[in-house]
């Protein structure tokens, strides 16, 4: 299958907006990554298990029984952890530290890569994360890295959270954020990085219709 577009970046810079965008433009199915991480990370921790036992996590990653499910006519991706729905508690910012922390392990980077390639399915596949250029699908004909700086990362992520009903502190907030920046550009394994052949954006002064009529001036199909 090789209809594949990557978009990665940092956290808060829009990634998942412009992943969904471009997926429904493109009539192509969408990988966000980032909620496998997540998800896993909820799953280990509602089994109280010590992080540093490599064999459990393995053998949790592949057992996840995890679903995505769209609802029709809606932006929203429910999604589900052992039949429970966890779309709620997926995107609080606790969830993303555990799913930042974990993520840095590379047992479980392993254990978690089939299950991502097996979302590249005609007739074709928008995947959004931190390493889908550079790890999961190397051979990817289209590949976007977006950029942001961390004050309109975090007031982004302040407006999303706020959207949601839940309240935030943006000193709080960009402090997570530089944090997580931190944690996955410094990771050993699969550290967040543009993939060489990545085209680059910086989203900073940009509405999420200008990055995304620049993803699609990529894309000539
Ligand atoms: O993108 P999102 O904020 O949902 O991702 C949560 C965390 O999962 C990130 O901070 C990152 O550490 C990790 N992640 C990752 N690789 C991906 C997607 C997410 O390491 N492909």
């Amino acid at each position: 299958m090789n209809n594949v577009l990557t978009i990665d970046g940092t956290s808060g810079v829009g990634k998942g907006t412009v992943a969904r965008m471009m997926a429904q433009k493109l009539g192509w199915h969408l990988l966000d990554s980032g909620a496998i991480y997540r998800a896993f990370a909820l799953a280990v921790d509602a089994r109280g298990v010590d992080i540093a036992d490599e064999y459990i996590l393995v053998e949790i990653a592949q057992t996840l029984d995890l679903t995505f499910k769209s609802k029709i006519n809606s932006e929203l991706v429910n999604v589900f952890l052992d039949g429970r729905n966890i779309s709620k508690i997926l995107r609080t910012e606790y969830t993303g530290e555990m799913a930042s922390k974990i993520a840095s392990i590379g047992v479980v980077r392993s254990a978690l890569l089939k299950r991502q390639q097996n979302f590249a399915q005609a007739p074709g596949l928008v995947a959004d994360g931190r390493d889908m250029g550079t790890v999961v699908f190397p051979k990817a004909p289209f590949k976007v890295f977006l950029t942001a700086n961390s004050e309109e990362r975090a007031q982004r992520r302040l407006k999303q959270l706020q959207a949601q009903g839940t309240k935030g502190i943006i000193s709080q907030i960009l402090a997570d954020v530089m944090a997580r920046d931190e944690r996955d550009f410094s990771r050993k394994n699969s550290p967040l990085k543009p993939d060489k052949d990545a085209f680059i954006i910086d989203t900073t002064k940009l509405s999420i219709d200008e990055v995304v009529a620049q993803v699609s001036d990529l894309i000539k199909i």
